[in-house]
């Protein structure tokens, strides 16, 4: 059985039911910060399959403690973390607090149940602004905040892990910008509060919950002056996880990899993408620049290609339809 901590969230519910369809006995434990009850209905009619789930917290010992005694973990993917940058900055200890707390918790409590095969959430915000696209694996790493500092800070507690007990097998996943939904319309992203990110406040340009997009500056040194990022679907992003379970369970080494596609879009890009999808202009203004952004990234995906066998496979397009199918279908999220 494979336990998923923040498995009702955004890339944890695409995940579960990836996992679900290659046949893998999962568990799904979250305690609902940044996510709804209501997806594990939206996942239990799309797998058509009962759920297990807890609700919980990863940083309680005694509630992890009851979930090994009573489940025969073998894996655990964990997601359950705070991942808010601008938050992060305006309150640091909430997020090393739970971003940290809950990694350590539940390394030795998987520790005590000798269940020592690990997915690691990761992300490309622990390379901070890279000095080349694409970005390799063994590229610097100085992430610029303290969301980003606690992944980075997430690995070298793994590393050192590794290096006190060899039997530990950690896949370090670091995602570029997951986007997009399942293509069922059933389940998606529904962040708590007004978003941050491009993709989701797009829909709600598109859907008329928002007036305008701002663009964050078109005067980078990109093609046509906006930000350029590495979007990758969500659930071609949960089947690289997939992967790296049937990867760690077959008792090969570690490995740390780039999820991405390879390929990077402006600002600009994902706005036509989404006009072509709608039918319709999506009305935005250009308007300084964010603090903390940078200019461009994208991956080298070739290292997750070689060692997985796995790779992206959904279009910019294909991305902003399952997006706009999940907005116009769940205009107010799972709450519609
Ligand atoms: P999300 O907020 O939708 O999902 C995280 C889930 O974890 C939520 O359901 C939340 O309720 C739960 N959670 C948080 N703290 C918890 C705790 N202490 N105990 C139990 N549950 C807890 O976020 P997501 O986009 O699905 O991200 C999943 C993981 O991927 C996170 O670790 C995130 O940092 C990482 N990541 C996300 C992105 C992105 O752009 N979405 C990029 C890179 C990495
Ligand atoms: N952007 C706008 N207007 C907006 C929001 C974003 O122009 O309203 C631009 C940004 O300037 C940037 C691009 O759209 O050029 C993407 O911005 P996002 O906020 O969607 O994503 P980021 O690349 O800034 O960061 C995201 C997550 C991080 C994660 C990183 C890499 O927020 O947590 O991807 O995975 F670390």
């Amino acid at each position: 059985m494979i336990l998923l901590t923040g498995a009702t969230g955004y890339i944890g519910s695409h995940t579960w039911l990836e996992l679900l369809l290659a046949g893998y006995q999962v568990l799904g434990v979250d305690n609902f910060v940044n996510s709804s009850p209501k997806a594990l209905t939206r996942l239990e009619s799309l797998s058509g399959q009962k759920l297990e789930f807890i609700q919980g917290d990863v940083c309680d010992p005694a509630f992890l403690e009851s979930v090994f005694q009573s489940h025969p973990i073998k894996g655990v993917v964990h997601f359950a973390a705070l991942k808010a940058v601008g938050e992060s900055s305006s309150n640091p200890l909430r997020y090393y607090e739970n971003n940290l707390g809950g990694l350590i918790t539940l390394l030795q409590i998987m520790r005590a149940h000798d269940c020592r095969n690990f997915v690691f959430s990761s992300s490309a915000c622990v390379y901070g602004d890279p000095d080349e696209s694409p970005v390799k694996e063994d590229a610097a790493l100085r992430p610029e905040n303290p969301y980003g500092q606690t992944k980075f800070m997430s690995e070298q507690i793994l590393r050192d892990l590794e290096k006190s007990d060899p039997n530990w097998r950690v896949a370090y996943l670091r995602y570029f910008n997951p986007i997009g939904a399942h293509e069922s319309g059933l389940i998606g992203e529904d962040p708590m509060g007004v978003p941050n990110n491009l993709s989701p406040l797009v829909a709600r340009v598109a859907s008329g919950r928002m007036e305008e997009l701002k663009v964050y500056g078109n005067d980078w040194e990109t093609p046509d002056g906006t930000g350029v990022r590495d979007y990758i679907h969500v659930v071609d992003l949960a089947r690289g996880h997939v992967k790296a379970i049937d990867y760690l369970l077959s008792g090969k080494p570690s490995l740390t990899v780039n999820l991405g596609t390879g390929v990077g879009y402006s600002v600009m890009d994902v706005i036509r993408a989404y006009e072509e999808v709608i039918g319709r202009p999506i009305k935005y203004q250009v308007t300084a620049r964010r603090p903390g952004d940078v200019a461009l990234y994208y991956a080298d995906p070739s290292l997750a290609e070689a060692l997985l066998g796995w790779r992206a496979e959904r279009s910019l397009k294909q991305m902003c339809a399952d997006s706009w199918r999940w907005q116009s279908q769940n205009p107010m999220g799972y709450e519609s």
